[in-house]
């Protein structure tokens, strides 16, 4: 019986995280909206708190770069501080 209760637990547990990325921290600010919309395209939406602040700031030199292979405009000046600040509250 134990086994069996065990098993349920499991089934239910498992689809609620299978796939479904952490939600980010405040989705509803503009910088968060921002970063979720403009960060998501190319792959998942990254969890801020996977890297610490300096770390961003360097990889969103080279998400620039991403997008200029991609032949897509880079992110203005006022996009790149909304998400810079966002991460800045937010990073690890
Ligand atoms: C034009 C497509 C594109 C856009 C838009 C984009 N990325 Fe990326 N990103 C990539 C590609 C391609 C890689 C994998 C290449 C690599 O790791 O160098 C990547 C990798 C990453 C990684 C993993 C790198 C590592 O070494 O851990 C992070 C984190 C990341 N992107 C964050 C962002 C953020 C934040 C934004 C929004 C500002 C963003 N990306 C927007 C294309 C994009």
């Amino acid at each position: 019986m134990k086994k069996l209760l065990l098993m349920l637990s499991i089934l239910l547990v498992a689809p609620a995280c299978a796939g479904k990325p952490t939600p980010i921290p405040e989705p509803e600010s503009a910088g968060g909206k921002l970063f979720a919309e403009k960060c998501g395209i190319c792959h998942s939406v990254p969890h801020p708190k996977r890297n610490t602040f300096e770390q961003w700031q360097s990889l969103m030199v080279l998400m620039q770069e991403q997008r200029l292979h991609r032949k897509m405009e880079p992110l203005t000046d006022d996009e790149r501080k909304v998400i810079m600040r966002y991460l800045q509250r937010n990073a690890r």
